[in-house]
């Protein structure tokens, strides 16, 4: 009988620098599932891959920095809000490899916060420069304008994509199934998988990952949409995962219905958080002793909380919540998360 070939091959031949440490635990939630009556929660624990305080970007970072390594670059630019744990993790990836990090952030009308806390507190003691704008996402005109100025003075600038979500990016994610696929006892040992989308390269990474991991159509990959309507990004989960698959020499899109997407949790407003990502984060600190943000993983798991209770999942099978970080940005949020009076 001839050997399968490994679906992983291409994969395994991409250029990619260790910076997270892996593989990052799954454990059980006992005390919550209880508290809600099941199903029976999982935690996959990507706040820990390290790069100063982690989160889901080290994981990209790992496939992004090396191409910008291959590529001759003595500097790294990216973007994000004021708030961005992409940009955190990307400076403080820059500093392991001894790159410069230039990071572009937005603000309202481009002034810098008079606190310098959560993220952007990180990002000023791991060194990077920060370039401040009142251009919103994908930040397209002020990362052009970086780019040149440092080419004009002799640098050698990467551009890591917002997000780090592009073909190159999402491969962390492709890996990050790999691995939660080892953790399990069976591929559908997990009824669920869910997570926090925002900028697609996850769930992409996800997608891409359980499909040469060969997890079957019946488990569902839901992301809880921070910001996105469901309609128009869903089509930009399917090119990002596509483009993805041909990077890996592959002719695949994930069908439609795979696809995941649920808008119905952030009707507030990127960043504004409510009772329900309140209730969240609560929840999860005192039944478990572990914390989510309020931008990201307290917006997923209040969604995936307002799901259970209304009957989405049996109590007995198993769902896999995948916390993605963030919780740098928790001080920031100091005033919207603990009554001041
Ligand atoms: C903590 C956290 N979780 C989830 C996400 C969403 O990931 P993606 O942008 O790949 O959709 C982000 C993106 O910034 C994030 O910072």
């Amino acid at each position: 009988m001839s050997a399968q070939p490994d679906p992983f091959a291409a994969f395994d031949r991409l250029p990619r620098v260790p910076l997270a440490l892996l593989p990052t635990p799954i454990q059980p939630l006992p005390r919550l599932s209880a508290h809600l009556g099941g199903p029976a929660l999982y935690i996959k624990r990507d706040d820990q891959t390290g790069l100063a305080t982690g989160g889901n970007k080290t994981r990209k970072l790992e496939f992004l920095l090396a191409a910008a390594l291959e590529s001759g670059a003595d500097c790294v630019i990216t973007a994000g809000s004021t708030q961005s744990n992409h940009a955190r993790q990307t400076a403080a990836g820059a500093a392991v490899l001894g790159l410069d990090a230039h990071l572009v952030l937005y603000a309202p009308g481009g002034q810098p916060p008079a606190e310098p806390d959560g993220n952007l507190l990180l990002c000023h003691l791991l060194g990077a420069t920060i370039h401040w704008t009142g251009e919103r996402a994908p930040y397209a005109a002020t990362l052009a304008r970086v780019e040149e100025s440092l080419r004009a003075v002799g640098r050698r600038p990467y551009v890591v994509p917002y997000g780090g979500s592009n073909a190159l990016g999402l491969m962390g994610y492709v890996a990050a199934m790999r691995e939660a696929a080892t953790q399990v006892e069976t591929p559908n040992w997990f009824a669920a998988h869910v997570f926090a989308t925002s900028s697609g390269g996850t769930q992409a990474g996800i997608l891409l990952g359980a499909h040469l991991a060969g997890i079957p159509a019946s488990v569902r990959l839901l992301g809880i949409s921070v910001d996105q309507p469901a309609a128009a990004f869903a089509p930009r989960v399917a090119t990002l995962a596509a483009d993805g698959a041909r990077l890996l020499g592959l002719d695949w899109t994930p069908p439609a219905e795979a696809i995941l997407v649920d808008d119905g949790y952030c009707a507030a407003g990127y960043a504004v958080v409510t009772e329900r990502e309140r209730e969240a984060i609560r929840l999860l600190a005192r039944f478990e002793g572990i914390l989510v943000d309020p931008v990201y993983t307290g917006r997923a798991l209040a969604g995936l909380l307002d799901l259970i209770r209304r009957g989405a999942f049996a109590r007995e099978q198993r769902v896999l919540f995948w916390h993605t970080g963030g919780t740098a940005a928790l001080n920031a949020f100091a005033r919207d998360l603990v009554p001041t009076s």
